[in-house]
């Protein structure tokens, strides 16, 4: 990681404080390598994607954490839950981008990627394509899928066979397409 580089540092301090929640902390970190590798291969601007992920679900921390596993995953019975994340965190985003000194025109792209990156369907631009990516590969990697199949008791090979189900629906990239199933294929051998 290049952070001190590239200045992405002051972003990941920011946002720290409010991914003590919800493994949001290793989800944050394991999402911006993936968002690195799709930098490198799809093109896009760090300056907009890095702050993207890093703060993408921040708003978890406004949703009581008694509440959060009904707002996402396989079984989602609370949808509004998952609004309140993206608007809580789309608004706490640009404070803190504000308070960095980002760049205005990058800071409200930030913002709107963040405030639809779980709802809204489709994608309006490579940036936010490669944000959307990046935060679905996490549930295929290698931390990530344990994870998951524990907090949304799952059966790892049940649930291995749902997430190549939604690749196509989920993924907007070619990358991440071919990383999705590379990841797919190392859990299998681990199942
Ligand atoms: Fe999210
Ligand atoms: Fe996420």
């Amino acid at each position: 990681m290049t952070d001190g580089a590239q200045g992405f540092e002051p972003v990941l301090a920011a946002a720290l404080p409010y991914l003590q929640t919800r493994h949001n902390d290793v989800h944050t970190r394991i999402s911006r390598e993936f968002a690195e590798r799709l930098l490198a291969e799809e093109g896009g601007n760090p300056q907009v994607v890095i702050p993207a992920i890093l703060l993408h679900d921040i708003g978890w921390s406004r949703v009581p954490e008694d509440r959060q596993l009904a707002a996402f995953g396989p079984n989602v019975q609370d949808p509004e839950l998952t609004k309140v994340h993206e608007r809580e965190g789309a608004g706490m985003a640009g404070e803190i981008l504000a308070g960095l000194g980002w760049p205005q025109a990058l800071a409200d792209e930030i913002v709107d990627i963040i405030a639809g990156h779980d709802t809204r369907p489709g994608s309006a631009s490579l940036h936010e394509s490669i944000v959307k990516d990046a935060d679905k590969l996490f549930r295929l990697s290698d931390r990530g899928f344990p994870i998951d199949c524990e907090r949304f008791a799952q059966n790892p090979p049940n649930y291995l066979d749902w997430l190549e189900d939604q690749l196509d629906r989920w993924f907007f990239t070619e990358t991440a397409r071919r990383l999705a199933r590379e990841e797919i294929a190392a859990r299998r051998t681990g199942l």
